[in-house]
């Protein structure tokens, strides 16, 4: 992973912050507990799901993920980023009706498993597609069948889906108790649906070793953006040069929003697809009001694909005749970087190199690092999340009160 910062410097005093604050995390001299995701090397948990994963991929030509927030985002974020057998679905993260509907219309004449991911085994939209889906599975499959369809995974403790697995014996996995929804995608949570899609999770889990051995990008990451957070910027654009990466865009803006977005402070964190939404966003982003700064993604492209050439100049492209499409791309970024810094937009550039399993998972964990020692340095708990808890626990008391 390699960091360039362009149109600022990093404040000094932060940037000593932020090398404390990652201390702190790594030897847990901060208050919470929360931090099993940093060294995610457990091997056993990447065997049980690569084998369970293969399984119901095996069984299945539809593997349903039900879950909603950090239960289901790092793995879509994966499955978009990463070439896979094309079998996932996602249901859990809404309540509605009509994609229900389609969802279970598409299984009519397919086989299908299910993997519930809630850690606290209590949120209403996976309870309900849960529902949903346990019924549609014993309705083709009967109870028994049913049982080696459906796996969940889910907290150790006091989790409702967690009683629901004993009494029914669906497989249960643990989502340890010391790692949060929107730092779980090397657990369980992420790496059973992952396994399922047929992606190489163990390659995916290695490169959390290059991004814990990264300190300086992690550090210089963090300390950026809190020199721009207090420079008065109020939101960050993480626009990325691939299509693929648009789902990566939503798992960031989870990660970053719910660790920072607290105590009346923090980066409101957006994301953009290029060059698609230099068509949609590119005025706002050139001459708007000037309240963010940008965080630049762009692997390294591997892809032989060349501009064809074409009798005649009529569309004024030739000089372009012959040259690759990431060459084209690249040649952009240069031209966006420019034009936004003119803007006054200030630009971090973020390069994981090429695409791969483990590469992407070099990128999720330097970004979790780096959203974690972000929050430390700003002094909030980069690992709470009350305000989520606010309106579940209002939406119970409701339900409570219907007569329906
Ligand atoms: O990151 C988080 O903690 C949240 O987004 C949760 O993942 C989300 O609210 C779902 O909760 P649960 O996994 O308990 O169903």
């Amino acid at each position: 992973m390699k960091i360039n910062i362009h149109g600022f410097e990093i404040s000094e005093p932060v940037l000593s912050e932020a090398n404390k604050a990652y201390n702190n995390l790594l030897t847990g001299t901060i208050p919470s507990k929360m931090t099993g995701w940093l060294a995610p090397r457990d091997n056993e948990v990447v065997v049980r799901c690569t084998e369970l994963g293969a399984k119901f991929a095996e069984l299945s030509d539809v593997v349903v993920v039900v879950g909603i927030g950090g239960s289901y985002l790092g793995a879509k974020a994966v499955a978009e980023l990463l070439p896979n057998n094309g079998k996932l679905r996602f249901a859990g993260n809404t309540l509605s009706g009509a994609y229900y509907e389609q969802l279970l219309r598409e299984l009519e004449d397919k086989d299908f498993s299910v993997i519930v991911v809630s850690k606290s085994g209590g949120t209403v939209e996976p309870g309900v597609g849960f529902r949903i889906m346990e019924q549609a599975l014993i309705a083709r499959y009967g109870t028994t069948g049913a049982c080696s369809r459906l796996a969940a995974v889910t907290s150790s403790e006091s989790s409702l889906l967690g009683n629901i697995c004993s009494a029914n014996g669906y497989t249960r996995l643990a989502l340890p108790e010391n790692i949060g929804g929107r730092y779980s995608v090397f657990s369980a949570a992420g790496l059973l649906p992952l396994a399922a899609g047929g992606i190489d999770i163990a390659s995916l889990v290695n490169g959390t070793t290059a991004s814990n051995a990264n300190r300086e990008t992690i550090v210089t990451y963090a300390a950026a953006r809190q020199t721009l957070y207090r420079a008065g910027k109020k939101l960050e654009v993480l626009s990325a040069w691939e299509p693929n990466v648009r789902w990566l865009g939503e798992w960031y803006k989870q990660l970053f929003g719910e660790s920072e977005g607290k105590d009346g402070r923090g980066l409101f964190p957006v994301s953009l697809e290029l060059t698609a939404d230099l068509h949609s966003m590119g005025q706002y982003m050139q001459d708007g009001e000037r309240l963010m700064f940008e965080t630049m993604l762009s692997f390294n492209g591997s892809a032989d694909i060349t501009v064809p050439a074409r009798r005649g100049d009529d569309d004024k492209l030739n000089m372009l005749s012959g040259v690759k499409l990431d060459e084209v791309n690249r040649i952009l970024k240069e031209a966006v970087i420019s034009a936004h810094l003119d803007g006054g937009i200030p630009v971090i550039e973020l390069i994981p190199g090429r695409l791969t399993a483990e590469s992407a998972g070099e990128l999720m964990h330097f970004m979790m690092t780096s959203c974690a020692v972000s929050g430390l340095t700003m002094g909030v708990d980069p690992f709470d999340q009350p305000g989520v808890e606010a309106y579940k626990s209002k939406a119970k008391a409701l339900f409570a009160h219907q007569n329906i």
